[in-house]
């Protein structure tokens, strides 16, 4: 395959490969926004504008970071089963199945996480932090050792390497499927291994691999085949006593609970494919041929007839992550069908999905019935049908994606993380993910409560959740995903609070997280509407939750690290222009 033909996973101009240079347009955008953050937080924690050194009038606050800003970017410069799933191979067996009241002071308190020097912490290069993301602080510097034993606790070996990490280690309950690697799951872990100082890049290199090597395989569940493209939810390595060989065991749906097809994996799988090349600018490996086959056979699937349109799949983001033209043939074609889903995934995100004060305010004096291209109403909601919480929620300030839009209904709840992946994709208006942190500032009992952060809000209840979960025992109010808190999303709004020049939101959860998930055993989710009580069925030992405490460390104590996981803006793609009103700013 000639170079022409490759997909290229975008993270610098092809010259800084080897000798990483000057920084892209939108990375300085970037750093300006977190020098811009930095200058707030320090302001923040001194106890602010009575500092001589730091400006008092908050329109200066570029002023005096200059300095800071240098620094960043030079030291970036610098451094710069069942489910049918059969195979021949010998490796691999089919499985044997078949196919608080929200108590967060308002005044933040100063932070282990913000107690170095901005300048030590700005000449840390880029995937390094401190001392594996240690803090001068003795408590927090304790749960993040704690939290790297418990991350190498649950490593997987294949053949004497480690390919991924177990979902949980909970010896006091019943394993069910946690004792597999799951590609979500692995993603947060993956990205602390790169961040860290010395980067541990071999059990990403290798999960990536592996996972590569199990979408390969041919994927029968019951009578149907799966797209070739389709990546396991998750696998496991056994010992094939017959053959006495270790041999991996995959699930792409068949095995789960409830047979969910893993949507996400194949996403997940290009992203932190994207993160390992932006760390290690070893493009070697996104270059070989089985990856490059790997990712166009991925793209091929999301970008499909039906794809677009189906709800559950309209997150086909992960297509974002190529923003390089692809020059030839099969890469050319599907460079230009990625720009023209983006372009227009990004018009209905941003115009039917988003909500705020003066969008509610439209809705709820639409006209219905409306007929040809004129109406203003397309999809026939009737006013009738928002749910009376909304008109609560929304505050004046503020605004956010909803669930999901389809003809005469709108799921209006609060999804973080559809919200934080369009801000760090870039599919949210920069005005739009502003807005987006504005409500979380707003809403912070409701989204974030004692225990961050509530995965989706508000909670279904009663007849709701008789119909939609059909009486799902787990998934009864403020529990597990109907408005369960999980802390594994705190490595989401970190970057995304980061990425708006927001860390204080980042931090002051941080801090939440700090208080109690290690002495909790680093459960999986919390119950409750402000998330105080562990989850019914959490399992303790989370993998995820560990990892994705350890990667909002690692990101707040070293802001360059957002650029592992933040996608930058496609220049190229025309900006749909915005028919109503930003949200509301004082
Ligand atoms: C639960 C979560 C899923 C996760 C799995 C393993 O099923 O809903 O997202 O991947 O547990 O932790």
């Amino acid at each position: 395959m000639s170079p022409a033909q490759k997909l290229e996973i975008s993270c610098d101009d092809p010259e800084q490969k080897t000798t990483p240079g000057n920084l892209t347009p939108n990375e300085t955008e970037i750093l300006e926004t977190v020098a811009d953050a930095w200058n707030n937080i320090i302001r923040d924690v001194s106890g602010a504008r009575t500092d001589s050194n730091i400006p008092a009038n908050s329109d200066d606050k570029c002023g005096n970071f200059a300095d800071d800003y240098v620094n960043i970017k030079t030291m970036l410069q610098t451094s710069s089963d069942g489910g049918g799933a059969e195979n021949g191979d010998s490796e691999e067996v089919p499985n044997s199945g078949n196919g608080g009241g929200g108590k967060a002071s308002s005044v933040l308190k100063p932070s282990p996480s913000v107690g170095m020097s901005l300048e030590n912490l700005m000449e840390v290069p880029i995937g390094s932090s401190g001392k594996n993301g240690g803090s001068e602080n003795g408590s927090a510097t304790s749960m993040m050792d704690e939290a790297w034993e418990q991350l190498s606790r649950s490593y997987v070996y294949f053949k004497g390497q480690r390919v991924g990490t177990l979902a949980a280690i909970d010896t006091g309950g019943e394993a069910l499927n946690y004792n597999q690697v799951f590609v979500r799951d692995f993603v947060p872990c993956g990205l602390a291994c790169l961040m860290k100082t010395d980067a541990d890049v071999d059990i990403v290199k290798n999960f990536l691999l592996k996972t590569l090597h199990l979408q390969g395989w041919e994927k029968r569940i019951d009578n149907f085949t799966l797209g070739e493209g389709v990546m396991p939810a998750s696998f496991k390595v056994i010992q094939d006593p017959s053959r006495q060989k270790e041999v991996l065991q995959a699930d792409f749906g068949g095995t789960a609970i409830g047979r969910v097809a893993p949507v996400d994996s194949g996403f997940w799988w290009i992203i932190l494919l994207r993160s390992y090349t932006k760390c290690t600018h070893d493009y070697s490996l996104s270059e070989l041929p089985q990856v490059q086959r790997g990712m166009k056979l991925i793209l091929n699937l999301c970008l499909s007839d039906g794809f677009d349109t189906f709800p559950t799949l309209l997150c086909a983001d992960g297509c974002s992550m190529i923003d390089r033209r692809m020059p030839e043939h099969d890469g050319k074609e599907l460079i230009e069908r990625i720009d023209k889903r983006i372009t227009a995934l990004s018009y209905h995100i941003q115009n039917y999905y988003w909500l705020d004060f003066t969008q509610l305010n439209n809705i709820y004096r639409y006209k219905t019935e409306e007929y040809s291209h004129t109406a203003v109403n397309k999809f026939n909601v009737i006013p009738e049908s928002i749910p009376d919480w909304v008109f609560e929620f929304m505050p004046l300030r503020g605004g956010y994606f909803i669930g999901n839009v389809s003809p005469a209904r709108m799921d209006f709840r609060w999804f973080l993380v559809g919200n934080c992946i369009a801000i760090l994709s870039c599919l949210a208006t920069p005005s739009q993910a502003t807005a987006v942190m504005d409500l979380i500032e707003e809403r912070w009992t409701d989204l974030i409560g004692e225990m961050p952060l509530k995965i989706a809000y508000p909670a279904l209840e009663g007849h709701e959740w008789r119909s939609v979960t059909g009486c799902d025992p787990k998934n009864t109010r403020w529990s597990y995903h109907n408005g369960g808190s999980w802390p594994v999303l705190l490595w989401l709004l970190t970057a995304a609070s980061i990425k708006t020049g927001r860390p204080q939101i980042a931090k002051r959860a941080i801090e939440l997280v700090e208080q109690r998930l290690a002495k909790d055993g680093w459960p999986e989710y919390y119950d409750g509407i402000t998330g105080r009580y562990i989850g019914k069925q959490a399992r303790k030992y989370q993998t995820w939750s560990v990892t994705g405490y350890l990667v909002a460390k690692l990101m707040i104590e070293n802001p360059s690290n957002l650029l592992i996981i933040s996608l930058e803006e496609d220049k190229k793609i025309a900006k749909p222009k915005l028919t109503r009103s930003a949200s509301w700013t004082f």
